[in-house]
């Protein structure tokens, strides 16, 4: 049920750091999700996928080249062959050494300094690969601090037959003919649209509302953008500037 994260009428929006804090740390690492920690953003918004052995890691591209010193498909590479790169240094040179997270660490991380996780199942992944993120999720203890997102719709149905108790969100970037019946048979606590589903679309918080879903939307970084969303009555803003959207949030 998404009603537990909607947001209550005059409540702020809720602030989802997308990549961690990408303007201040390179993306999807623990300084990046660090920053964003410290920015006081309510989610940390990271994507997973599986290492050649089956680890998962969080990456956001396909491949290992614009985020590391490395080259290949993070698919065909092993763990210890991700956890030899460095994934800081093409961001800036004081960030060299910064590791390729794996999910593993980057629940302890969460466990060990706070805040809750929204993370995508990035590229449709197989029910063996979903499982280990699943497992992983569950030996960390954090279930209830996991909120699990993807625009790949095997990967949320396979992710409710494993962890019927994860929240799931769909992710979406074309306009649905009817969001509502895609999100029942999905059984959705949320839809995560595009920003401009929602201003193309005036009616969609509202029918979303009305079948028990939460809207949270995707990745406005600038005060023009958060007010047309605001307004439009969402109930999360995924950004890649939590910190100013937080500061935002309190003057709104
Ligand atoms: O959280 C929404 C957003 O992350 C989806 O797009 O490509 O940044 O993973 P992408
Ligand atoms: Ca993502």
């Amino acid at each position: 049920d998404g009603r537990r994260y909607m947001r209550a009428p005059g409540a702020r929006v809720t602030v989802f750091a997308h990549r961690g804090a990408p303007t201040l740390a390179p993306e999807n690492t623990l300084p990046s999700d660090e920053a964003a920690r410290r920015s006081g953003a309510d989610w940390i918004e990271n994507d997973v996928q599986p290492s050649r052995d089956g680890v998962p890691h969080i990456m956001h591209d396909e491949t290992v080249d614009r985020t590391t010193d490395g080259h290949g498909r993070i698919r065909d590479l092993t763990s210890a062959q991700l956890a030899g790169l460095d994934a800081g240094k093409w961001f800036r040179p004081e960030f060299s050494g910064t590791r390729v997270m794996t999910l593993r660490g980057q629940l302890a991380d969460l466990r060990s300094r706070g805040g809750r996780l929204l993370l995508e199942i990035k590229n449709p992944q197989t029910r063996e690969e979903i499982a280990r993120i699943v497992d992983e999720v569950r030996h960390s203890g954090m279930s209830d601090r996991v909120f699990v997102q993807s625009f790949d719709r095997e990967s949320l149905r396979i992710t409710r037959d494993l962890a019927p108790d994860l929240p799931l969100g769909l992710l979406g970037d074309e306009p649905e003919a009817d969001p509502v019946a895609v999100a029942r048979e999905l059984r959705l606590t949320s839809y995560n649209p595009s920003y401009y589903l929602i201003t193309t679309h005036p009616d969609l918080v509202r029918r979303m509302h009305e079948a028990g879903v939460a809207v949270f939307a995707w990745t406005p970084d600038n005060p023009h953008d958060w007010s047309k969303l605001n307004e439009a009555g969402v109930d999360g803003i995924i950004t890649n500037r939590s910190a100013d959207l937080v500061a935002w949030n309190r003057q709104h």
